[in-house]
């Protein structure tokens, strides 16, 4: 198992920078999810650790080995691309030895090996089909299992699961997750589905326009996030943002919108008491942490009340979108739950679950 780690990483291509001065280090047997919109960086990232693009600047480490400027082949890595880019005119056999002749195995080391990745994969029965005899999800394992045949000291995936179906992707996920648990190899696996990220990483670093905006386990970025990127990239339906300021009425302070006032817990109060500007800050709230009354999971809430414009019936879950005088409030709500569209209805806030943004940076507060 190899530690990876890079070291104020860039890579512009002419203006855009693409990759813009990460540093991250991902611990033996780590498997790190990059998540980002499309157009952040994290293909280019990926390809960076593995040498087929020439960073701009910065280093990579593979343990203390620097392996800025080695060719892909002398760094131990693996790939596996979107577009599962098996060789049709090879069966799945030769797909999955293919690394190892290029390595130049002997011939029987090669079979044990196919035989043990295919195995791992479940495609064992598959050898003598050619991919266009194959399903999607077929193909996929086939792509993974010519990516682990050669023991990799890293893993690299780049979105494997983006051509499958709803179903087997999720299926996919937990065998991809076990594999590598037992295979303990420290992956570095992309996507930008954040269901993917929270599910299959032990963290997850969140990307936007080429930097690194958090590194941190699922459970740090859904209750922590550093800023509003991050808070907003990660939940569904997103999180509600507000434009607030804060108030003092009889030494307790609010945050006050049009239509809304939130009373601060102290653990809060002490971390804006001292704040001269009152104004420009972000109230971030998620819906799932909006209850209807009577359904509260807590008695720490506050109430306000909005006109239910629409109401998306999901049956496992109901979201409603209720208006405000700041916009529209979204709430997630259980899904036995009858609401009139039109209906004046009354939400409350879980007042340990807010959350408060600076309005410029977008940097949380808490
Ligand atoms: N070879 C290239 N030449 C010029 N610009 C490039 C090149 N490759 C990537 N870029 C640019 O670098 C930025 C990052 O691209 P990258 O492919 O890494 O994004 P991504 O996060 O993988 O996106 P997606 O989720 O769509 O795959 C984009 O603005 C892209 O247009
Ligand atoms: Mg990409």
């Amino acid at each position: 198992m190899v530690k990876v780690r890079l070291k104020g990483l860039k890579k512009y291509f002419e203006r855009v920078k693409a990759v813009n001065d990460i540093n991250l280090e991902i611990k033996p047997g780590e498997f790190v999810v990059l998540l980002g919109p499309s157009g952040c960086g994290k293909t280019t990232l990926l390809r960076c650790v593995s040498g087929l693009e020439r960073v701009t600047a910065g280093r990579v480490f593979f343990d203390n080995d620097d392996m800025t400027y080695l060719p892909p082949k002398d760094r131990n890595i693996s790939m596996v691309f979107q577009n599962y880019a098996v060789w049709p005119h090879m069966t799945v056999d030769s797909n999955i030895a293919f690394p190892l002749r290029v390595k130049k195995y002997s011939q029987k080391e090669i079979k044990k090996r196919v035989i043990w990745a295919a195995k791992l994969l479940g495609i064992d029965n598959l050898l003598d089909r050619y991919p266009a005899q194959l399903s999607g999800g077929q193909r996929q394992r086939v792509a993974v299992a010519r990516a682990i045949v050669m023991e990799p000291k890293v893993l690299l995936m780049d979105e494997p699961l983006s051509n499958l179906d709803a179903l087997l992707r999720v299926r996919m996920r937990t065998e991809i997750k076990k594999l590598q648990e037992n295979l303990k190899v420290t992956t570095i696996y992309v996507t930008h589905d954040q269901v993917e990220a929270m599910t299959m990483g032990d963290r997850i670093a969140v990307l936007e326009q080429g930097i690194l905006q958090q590194l941190s386990s699922s459970d740090e970025i859904y209750h922590n996030p550093v800023n509003t990127f991050v808070a907003g990239f990660i939940g569904s339906p997103q999180m509600n943002f507000i434009e607030v300021e804060i108030v003092s009425q009889n030494k307790v302070l609010y945050l006050r919108a049009k239509g809304l006032e939130i009373p601060l817990l102290d653990k809060f109060k002490d971390k804006v008491s001292n704040f001269s500007d009152k104004r420009n800050y972000i109230l971030g709230i998620r819906p799932e942490h909006i209850y209807i009354t009577g359904r509260a999971q807590t008695d720490q809430v506050a109430s306000t009340k909005g006109k239910v414009y629409f109401a998306e019936l999901l049956r496992s879950d109901t979201v409603i979108h209720l208006e405000k005088e700041f916009g529209f409030l979204v709430v997630k709500t259980p899904g036995d739950l009858k609401v009139k569209e039109d209906k004046e209805l009354e939400v409350l806030f879980d007042l340990l679950r807010i959350h408060l943004f600076y309005k410029d940076t977008g940097k949380a507060i808490f």
